[in-house]
Order: structure tokens, then C-alpha cells, then sequence
């Protein structure tokens, strides 16, 4: 079996807990990761608790077949998911192998099996609590930068799981809010811009030609959103491994970001269209495949962002087998 650590950053310990006691913290776990985002509020994933151990599905059934056909966001989605339960069953002691895309069972995206106990860490129970505290914010961020050294400890954690943070150059920054608009737009009638796209991608148009005439490009004002950063994941491979640990990374990074009382607002729209994926990837100079763009900043104070709604936890469990 292809065993990995809960994170990686933690290690086992001996104790072990009974049966009844190792459920519950299952359980719990999945009520924690129901508060897992995704875009579009999809929550893309189906939950069983299985003989003491936890499997987790993606819900092919919320797969938009039109704007994600090769699954790229749903199992991103199902590696937040992950990520989220991790963190969850972490903050209860609870020490777990994770078994990734399970060769004995097709279709599985994760087994997570339980073993030892650990005491948590006051960073554990700071994680779980920023779960139900973080908020996507889509406002302009303050100007007061990111503090130093934080991009830095981010970019070391995504590599941790073999992903890639690539902060875009500011020079860029206009190009790419002419990719987010384009692609908004691409997003929102996709089907008839097929063509178009097929066709752009080919003649290598210059990116701001891309922006749509008269089109409001949202970009912001002068002295707004001043401290965002934008960080690129990205990662060599596009495989169904590379979008799990994109999911892993990206949960990773908000919670991490939230303990650091700062906000992020993830972008998936700029990577879902192949045209906005082709130029994603020059603005990389033309290595890897772009999962989701990260803006990373400091919040304006009076502006709070309500929390948005998810499904009741029973939506995200099957009927029980009976054999746990
Ligand atoms: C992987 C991912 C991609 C997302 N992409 C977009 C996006 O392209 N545009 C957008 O407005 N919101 C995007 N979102 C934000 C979601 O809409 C938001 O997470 C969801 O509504 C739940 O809200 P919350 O994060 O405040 O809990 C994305 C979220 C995730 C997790």
C-alpha cells in the first residue's frame, strides 16, 4: 500500500484508542471538513466511515462536465476536502495514514487509517478553529504587505507535497486581470466560445488584445488591494495525483493564512478555460500546469465577509454500509 503520513509534518505516537473512540473522531472529522470551500460551493466529495477507517469519493454527480471535463477542480476539491479531515482528526490526537488513490480500490480517492494517538499542538487547535473563522474575501486587500517571510514558508509547505508556488511578478498583474475577466467570460458561455478559444490558442494573440472591447476589467483602483500577492500553484505533472495534492496544498495554504490573520481569495476561473490555462502557463514561463491562483493579503478591517452556506453533513455521507 502506498502509506504516507497524515501531513507532512507530523509523526506517530504509540497510544491507541478503541474502536467506538476512533469513529467518533471520524466523525467528527468529516463534520470538519464540511467546511471545506470549492468553487462554486460544488463541495464535490462523498464521505464513509468503513470498518474504522475513512474513505473518501469524489461526487461525480457535481462534476461540471462543461467547464472541468477531465476533473481537474473536483478532485482538487476532494484534496480540500482531505486536507480539512487531516487537520480535524490531527487537533483530536488522532494520528492516521493516508493512502492516496488506493490501487485495491478503483474510484477511491483516499483511505485514511487510523492508528496511534499524539497530543495535539496548540498550532493543531489553532487550525481546526480557522476552519470555521476563514472566509473567502473577495473585497480589495489593505495595503499593508504580507509580512516578510511568508510567501516563503508557504512556497516550502507546497513543496512538502510536491507542488509549486509561483508568485506572479507585478509587471504581470494587468495581463492578468485581463485573463480573469476573459476567462470569467469564457466560463460563463463556454461552449460557444470553443471555437474562439481553439482559434486564439493557435495565433498566439498578444494578452491584452484578449480583454473583450468596452469590458470592465475590475482591475483595482489606485491605493486598493496595494498588499495583494498573487501565487500560482502549479505542479509538473497533470495527473489526478498532482490535483489532489493541489487540494492538499490549497486548504493547507488558507488555513495557514488564517492563523497568520490574513485573507486569500482562490481563483480557479483563470485556470478552467484552455485559453486562460495556455496563458496561465506563459505567465510560468511555459513549465508545469497552473490548479489555481491564490491572492494572498491583509484584510481591510471594516469590511467582514459573512459566512457562506454549506451542505448538511448526512448530504455528504452515503447511506452506512453496516460494516463499521
Ligand atoms: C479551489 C477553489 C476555486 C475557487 N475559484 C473561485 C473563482 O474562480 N472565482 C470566485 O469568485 N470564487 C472562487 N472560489 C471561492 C468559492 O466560491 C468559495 O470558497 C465558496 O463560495 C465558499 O465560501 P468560503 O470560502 O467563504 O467558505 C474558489 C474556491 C475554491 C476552494
Amino acid at each position: 500500500m502506498n502509506l504516507h503520513s497524515v501531513r507532512p509534518d507530523r509523526t506517530s505516537g504509540p497510544e491507541f484508542r478503541t474502536d467506538a473512540a476512533v469513529d467518533r473522531s471520524l466523525r467528527e472529522a468529516i463534520e470538519a471538513a464540511g467546511r471545506a470551500p470549492s468553487m462554486f460551493r460544488l463541495e464535490p466529495w462523498r464521505w464513509q466511515l468503513n470498518s474504522h477507517q475513512l474513505e473518501l469519493r469524489a461526487d461525480q454527480t457535481r462534476q461540471l462536465t462543461a467547464v472541468d471535463p477531465h476533473g481537474r477542480m473536483l478532485t482538487l476539491g476532494c484534496g480540500i476536502a482531505l486536507d480539512h479531515a487531516l487537520v480535524a482528526l490531527a487537533a483530536s490526537g488522532q494520528w492516521a495514514s493516508v493512502d492516496r488513490f488506493p490501487v485495491d480500490e478503483p474510484g477511491l480517492v483516499a483511505r485514511i487509517v487510523p492508528s496511534g494517538t499524539y497530543e495535539p499542538t496548540a498550532t493543531d487547535t489553532r487550525l481546526l478553529r480557522a476552519m470555521t473563522e476563514r472566509r473567502t474575501d473577495q473585497h480589495p486587500f489593505s495595503s499593508t504587505p504580507v509580512p516578510a517571510g511568508t510567501i516563503d514558508r508557504l512556497r516550502r509547505m507546497a513543496e512538502s507535497w510536491g507542488v509549486y508556488v509561483t508568485e506572479l511578478d507585478p509587471e504581470c498583474l494587468v495581463d492578468f486581470h485581463v485573463f480573469t475577466a476573459r476567462a470569467g467570460e469564457l466560463g460563463q458561455s463556454q461552449a460557444a466560445h470553443q471555437g474562439e478559444v481553439a482559434a486564439s490558442t493557435r495565433r498566439r494573440i498578444p494578452l491584452r488584445a484578449l480583454c473583450p472591447e468596452g469590458h470592465d476589467l475590475l482591475l483595482p483602483g489606485p491605493g486598493e488591494d496595494g498588499g495583494a500577492r498573487y501565487l500560482v500553484l502549479w505542479s509538473p505533472g497533470d495527473d489526478p495525483a498532482s490535483w489532489l495534492a493541489a487540494g492538499e496544498v490549497t486548504s493547507s495554504i488558507l488555513l495557514d493564512a488564517t492563523v497568520a490573520e490574513l485573507d486569500v481569495s482562490p481563483m480557479s476561473d483563470v485556470v478552467e478555460t484552455p485559453i486562460s490555462r495556455t496563458l496561465v502557463h506563459s505567465l510560468l514561463g511555459n513549465r508545469g500546469y497552473a490548479h489555481a491562483v491564490l491572492r494572498i493579503g491583509m484584510p481591510v478591517a471594516d469590511q467582514p465577509t459573512p459566512p457562506a452556506p454549506r451542505r448538511a453533513a448526512e448530504d455528504l455521507t452515503p447511506v452506512d454500509r453496516g460494516r463499521c
